[in-house]
This record gives structure tokens, sequence and C-alpha cells, in this order.
């Protein structure tokens, strides 16, 4: 279950005093992160265990199409979080009751077992309480048919703090570029990936989590990349917004 993350690395960076417990199947090593009371979740515990996270939109409709085993905790074929209270038992008004109201952009909610439908692109997220450690979002989608580019912006007003960028034909090659923009000014890039993990017209499950001082990125389940922060006032990233040559299914924010 590693991918090259080692525990030392995450050791480092992790002042949680619980024991290291190994990750459940499937899930990529992001490090000695703990899974939450009962298994890693995919979806959101009950109202309130990430306070001022927005909710999950807008539901996965099931496991990743295309990715290797059940997604962990993941729902198969039901709602956006089956046991939250309320929850819906089929379509209705969206989001969940106690959830905050959804920004503009989210469709309507998935039928019962059936593929979510797609989610306008640009997409913005609001994070209602900005960003905090162990803070992860799960965003699943397919790449567009001859796709260009598509990026993730983590936004601190008009500064992004973190801007991850797979580019599929720079000068003919794939590269993946990430950056961060203060006072409208792009900062020196980094393009250290590894590997190019996205495909033309191929489903994909791009993973961000907020670690103290870096964000870890995972695609489909194996660890990519670091990103260490450049903007230190997590709170203060407000909104993601998802650009780009891709359709999207779902946007989920968890805690881990
Ligand atoms: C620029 C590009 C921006 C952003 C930036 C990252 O060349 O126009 O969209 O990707 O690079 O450094």
């Amino acid at each position: 279950m590693s991918d090259g993350f080692s525990l030392s690395d995450a050791l480092t960076t992790n002042n949680n005093p619980t024991p290291c417990a190994p990750p459940p199947q499937g899930w990529p090593s992001w490090g000695n992160q703990p899974p939450a009371p009962g298994g890693f979740p995919a979806y959101p515990g009950p109202p309130g265990t990430y306070p001022g996270a927005p909710g999950a939109y807008p539901g996965a409709p099931g496991p990743y199409p295309g990715a290797p085993g059940p997604y962990p905790g993941g729902p198969a074929g039901q709602g956006p979080y089956p046991g939250a209270p309320g929850a819906p038992a089929g379509p209705g008004p969206y989001p969940a009751p106690g959830q905050p109201p959804s920004g503009p952009g989210f469709g309507p909610p998935p039928s019962q077992g059936g593929p979510a439908p797609p989610m306008k692109v640009p997409f913005e997220l609001p994070l209602q309480a900005g960003l905090a450690p162990r803070m992860l979002i799960t965003i699943t989608g397919t790449v567009n048919p001859n796709p260009n580019r598509f990026s993730l912006d983590f936004k601190k007003g008009n500064d992004i703090a973190f801007h991850f960028n797979p580019r599929f034909k720079e000068d003919n090659r794939k590269v993946i570029v990430c950056n961060s923009i203060f006072q409208n000014n792009w900062g020196q890039e980094e393009r250290t990936a590894p590997r190019f993990p996205f495909e033309a017209g191929k489903p994909f499950k791009l993973q961000i989590l907020c670690e103290v001082d870096h964000f870890k990125v995972a695609v489909n389940d194996a660890h990519l990349l670091r990103y260490n922060f450049r903007e230190k006032k997590l709170n203060e990233i407000t909104k993601l917004c998802i650009a780009g040559d891709i359709t999207l299914t779902s946007v989920m924010p968890t805690m881990i």
C-alpha cells in the first residue's frame, strides 16, 4: 500500500497524536492519516463534522467508474451520504437537509442508482470556513475528448493559493503545472509531477488533501505530488474554482 509517499514524510508534517493506522483498502498512502471513525469516509459525516465546510456536491452516484475496486467508503449507488440524518430517500431538494445552500452550478440530484448528471464547468465550490488541515476534496469527472488543459484554483480573494493545471499539449507534451498567483503575479512554476495520470476521454478521481503545510494530490487512488503552501492563511482560502476541458461528476469536501 505504499506508493512512494513515506510514513516519515507524513510524520514530519502531521501533529496528530493518533497512532498510525493503516489506510483502508484502495486509499492512497497520504501518510499516517488515521481513518475517521468507522473507516474512511467518502461522504461527510452528519452535518457539523466539519464546521463551515459546505457539504457534498452533488453527491457521487457510487463507485468511481474505472476505479480499482470500490471507492473506499463510497456509497454504492445511493445518495450522497447514506446515513446522514434526514438524507433524502430519493430525488428531491438538494442539498440534503441540514446542508447550507449550494452555489450556482450544482446539478439536479442524481437519480437513485443512476449516473450523476454532469455539473457545469467552470465550477465554483465555496469553502465557507476556508481550508484546514485534514480537509480532503474529492473530485470525480471525465477528461473531454481532445483536451488542451484544465485547472483547479484554490483562491484567497483574487489570489490563487494553489493552481493545479494539467496541460495536455504544451509543445506536444503533457505536463502538470502548479503555481500560485499573488497580486496578479504568477510565482515560480512547479513541474515536478512524476507522471501524467489524465487521459483524453477517461474518467478520473482527483483528491486534494490539505495538510499542515502543504497540499497533497492523488489521482485514481495514487499519490501524485505535493505543493508546499505559499499562502499560509488557510482559513482565507475560501473558494475552489474548477475550469477547463473536463466534465465534472462530483466535488466533495470532507474531513479525514
Ligand atoms: C500561465 C497560464 C496560466 C497559468 C500559469 C501558471 O502561462 O496562462 O493560466 O497556468 O501559467 O504558471
